[in-house]
C-alpha cells in the first residue's frame, strides 16, 4: 500500500497513531490535572520506568501536550552527559516563562520571573541574555545560593506559589533521569520532598523517567526516596492494547487484517511497542491490497525484524568488546528474556569471584546495555536483544 499514507511510526520519541495501553497512567494523570486547575493542589512526584523503546518518552509528551493546551507553565528535559541538569531545566523554562507573561497578567508573574532570572544566571552566567519577555531583574537570594538542591527546592516552591495564583499548574518532566548524576538526583529529591510537605501541597508536578534501574538511583540518592514517588512501572503491552496499536490506525484508514495476518503480527511483535510500530509499518508497505494477509505479513515482518536488528540491536551489540560480548550471550543463555544473578554468570562464565566479572559488568551498564534490576542481579535494558544474541556467531 501507499507509503506515504501508511500511518506507524517507528523510531525514538515517535509519536505513535494509537497510543495503546496506556489508560490508567493517562487517567492517573487526569486526576493530577484536575487537582491542580481545580482545587490548586499538587500531587506526589511520579517516576515512569521502564525498558527501552516501551514508550517512556511518548508518554511524556502526551502529558506535556495534555496541559500544554490548558496554558500551564511547563519544562521537559532530557538529561544528557554533558550537560548539567540545573542547566538544562533553566533553559527549558525559559520558552514556557515567555509564554507565560503573553498569556497572564505580568504583575503576578514578576516575583517568579525575578527568581527564575536569578537561578538562571547562577547556573549559566551566559544565560545572562536571555530574554524572560519582560524585563525584570533578578530576585536575589531566593533561589540563587549556587547549592542546587536549595535553589531548585525554592525555585519549585515559587513555580508553585504562581501556579496557584494563576489558576493553573507546573509540571516539569525530566526524561532519561537515570542518567542524571548521584548529586543531581539528591536535588531532584530533596526538592520534590520539600513541596510535597507544605499544608496545601502547591501545584507543582514533576514526573521523570528512566530505565529500571532508577528507582534504586533514587533510593539511593535519599533513603526516603521510596515514598517519594508514585512509581510507574512503563511495560510491555498486553494482548489487547498490541491488537489496539496495530488495528487502530488501520481501521481508521479503512484497511483491515485477515485474522491470522494479525497474529502472527502480534507474535513477531510480541507486545513490544516500538516492535508494533516496526512491524505495523513495514507490513503496511508490503501489503498488496487493502486487505492485509498472512503472505503480507511474512514479507512485512522480515523487513521489520530487520530494521529492529539494526536501528536497535547491531549498534549495541557492535559497542560491546570481545569479553563484554562473552558476558552478553551468557546473560542470554541463562536468563532469556529475564534478569539472571550475577552468581550464576560467575559459574556460567568459568570464574571463580564475583569481583571477576565487576570490570565487564560495569562497562555495559556504563553503555546502556544491561542494568541491575536488583542488587545481584542483571538484565538486558532492550526487550528482545537475548534473541538478537542467539542468532549472532
Ligand atoms: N502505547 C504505545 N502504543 C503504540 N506504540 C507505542 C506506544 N508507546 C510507544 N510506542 C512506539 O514505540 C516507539 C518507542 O517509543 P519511545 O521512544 O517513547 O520509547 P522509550 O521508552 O522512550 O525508549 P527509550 O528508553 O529508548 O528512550 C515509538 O516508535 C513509539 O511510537
Ligand atoms: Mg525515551
Amino acid at each position: 500500500m501507499d507509503p506515504a499514507a501508511n500511518p506507524f511510526r517507528p523510531g525514538a520519541g515517535r509519536k505513535p497513531p494509537v497510543l495503546a495501553g496506556r489508560e490508567s497512567v493517562l487517567d492517573a494523570f487526569s486526576v493530577v490535572r484536575r487537582k491542580a486547575e481545580d482545587y490548586a493542589e499538587g500531587d506526589r512526584g511520579w517516576i515512569l520506568n521502564g525498558l527501552r523503546g516501551v514508550g517512556k518518552t511518548v508518554l511524556l509528551n502526551e502529558l506535556l501536550s495534555q496541559v500544554t493546551e490548558k496554558g500551564w507553565i511547563t519544562a521537559k528535559v532530557e538529561v544528557t552527559p554533558g550537560t548539567p541538569l540545573p542547566v538544562a531545566l533553566a533553559s527549558a523554562l525559559v520558552r514556557s516563562m515567555r509564554t507565560a507573561t503573553g498569556r497572564h497578567p505580568e504583575p503576578r508573574l514578576r516575583r517568579l520571573l525575578g527568581v527564575f532570572k536569578a537561578f538562571s544566571l547562577k547556573v549559566n552566567p551566559a544565560s545572562g541574555v536571555i530574554s524572560l519577555g519582560v524585563e525584570v531583574n533578578p530576585v536575589k537570594g531566593v533561589a540563587d545560593t549556587g547549592r542546587f538542591a536549595d535553589d531548585l527546592a525554592m525555585l519549585f516552591e515559587v513555580l508553585g506559589e504562581t501556579s496557584r495564583d494563576l489558576g493553573i499548574g507546573t509540571l516539569i518532566l525530566v526524561d532519561e533521569l537515570q542518567e542524571a548524576t548521584s548529586h543531581e538526583l539528591t536535588a531532584v529529591n530533596t526538592a520534590v520532598h520539600q513541596i510535597g510537605q507544605s499544608d496545601a501541597p502547591l501545584p507543582i508536578t514533576f514526573v521523570g523517567a528512566g530505565l529500571p534501574s532508577l528507582p534504586a538511583q533514587l533510593a539511593d540518592a535519599t533513603s526516603y526516596a521510596e515514598r517519594l514517588y508514585d512509581y510507574r512501572h512503563i511495560g510491555l503491552l498486553d494482548n489487547a492494547a498490541a491488537r489496539a496499536a496495530l488495528t487502530g490506525p488501520t481501521d481508521g484508514r479503512d484497511v483491515s487484517w485477515e485474522p491470522q495476518a494479525l497474529e502472527q503480527s502480534l507474535s513477531i511483535a510480541a507486545g513490544y511497542p516500538y516492535f508494533l510500530q516496526a512491524v505495523g509499518k513495514h507490513v503496511w508497505d508490503a501489503a498488496l491490497t487493502t486487505t492485509i494477509t498472512i503472505d503480507d505479513v511474512n514479507v512485512g515482518g522480515e523487513s521489520a525484524r530487520q530494521e529492529v536488528d539494526e536501528g536497535l540491536y547491531r549498534s549495541r551489540w557492535e559497542r560491546a568488546t570481545a569479553a563484554q560480548r562473552q558476558m552478553l550471550r551468557a546473560v542470554a543463555d541463562l536468563g532469556g528474556g529475564d534478569a539472571t544473578t550475577v552468581a550464576e554468570l560467575v559459574a556460567a562464565m568459568g570464574k571463580k569471584r564475583v569481583q571477576d566479572l565487576s570490570v565487564a559488568r560495569n562497562e555495559l551498564i556504563k553503555k546502556g546495555l544491561l542494568y541491575a534490576p536488583e542488587r545481584g542481579f542483571l538484565a538486558f535494558t532492550v526487550p528482545g536483544m537475548h534473541t538478537f544474541i542467539t542468532r549472532q556467531d
